[in-house]
């Protein structure tokens, strides 16, 4: 089985980088890692080089899928592994609204793996979508041309996009199915075995409250955390819950 991975999207937060230096300090001071979890933070691209740790791993909110050239206001994925960069973000809602395409995000996620970077892919419906369609045409897509040693290095969340930033949190129920969906299109694309063994993680309002019931009751392996992870407590307690599971 997969660690637990608990994943901090701090998105464009917080305001300045003495904020974002005392927030991972707080965090890395107060968690109790068991050997079976594994903390990412996400912070924005400008910090990641200025925050350290050897108990908290580091991933970016995105990337480029070229190498180097004419792309103003983008970062390569080359450019992170050389900043020892673990981690990226790829196909997250908010880009998506931003106009990211599918296809883009299969290119972003076949450059991330080339240059060494594991992604974490996100998928997830809105409210008036029909979740399987939507769910079936983000993974196939994304990971198309994938191949299954690389589907290793991937990570899959799942993040409704009602959900996120809102405050309704999906119910354990409702990502148990979607867990289970999920692997049911895993399975199609590559085999039983790597569909089980693929990191699913669950995002959209995780609070302290109610992050447990997804690795208890939902079959996730972990979840990705926004607005939660603006708070060092809230998070700590997060990751000290669910990293005994
Ligand atoms: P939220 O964000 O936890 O604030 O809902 C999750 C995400 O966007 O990844």
């Amino acid at each position: 089985m997969s660690k637990t991975l608990i994943v901090a999207n701090w998105k464009m937060n917080p305001k300045s980088f003495k904020d974002a230096a005392k927030l991972f300090e707080m965090v890395e001071k107060n968690v109790k890692l068991s050997k079976d979890a594994e903390v990412v933070v996400c912070p924005p691209f400008l910090w990641l080089r200025e925050l350290r740790s050897k108990k908290l791993s580091l991933g970016a909110q995105n990337c480029h899928f070229q190498m180097s050239g004419a792309f103003t206001g983008e970062v390569s994925s080359l450019m992170l592994t050389d900043a020892k960069v673990e981690y990226v973000i790829l196909g997250h809602s908010e880009r998506r609204q931003m106009g990211e395409t599918d296809a883009q995000i299969n290119l972003k996620v076949k450059t991330a793996l080339k240059d060494g970077l594991k992604p974490i892919l996100c998928i997830g419906e809105k409210e008036d979508e029909e979740i399987n369609l939507v769910l079936e045409r983000q993974i196939t897509q994304a990971l198309e041309k994938i191949t299954a040693s690389q589907l290793e290095q991937v990570a899959i969340a799942y993040e409704p996009v009602w959900a996120i930033g809102t405050g309704k949190a999906c119910s354990a129920d409702n990502a148990l199915s979607a867990t289970l969906f999920i692997r049911r299109i895993l399975t199609k694309l590559y085999s039983r075995f790597l569909a089980e063994k693929t990191p699913i993680l669950y995002g959209g309002s995780v609070s302290s409250e109610n992050c447990a019931q997804y690795l208890d009751r939902s079959g996730m392996n972990g979840l990705l955390v926004g607005g939660a992870s603006l708070d060092a407590d809230q998070f700590v307690k997060i990751i000290n819950t669910v990293s005994k599971r």
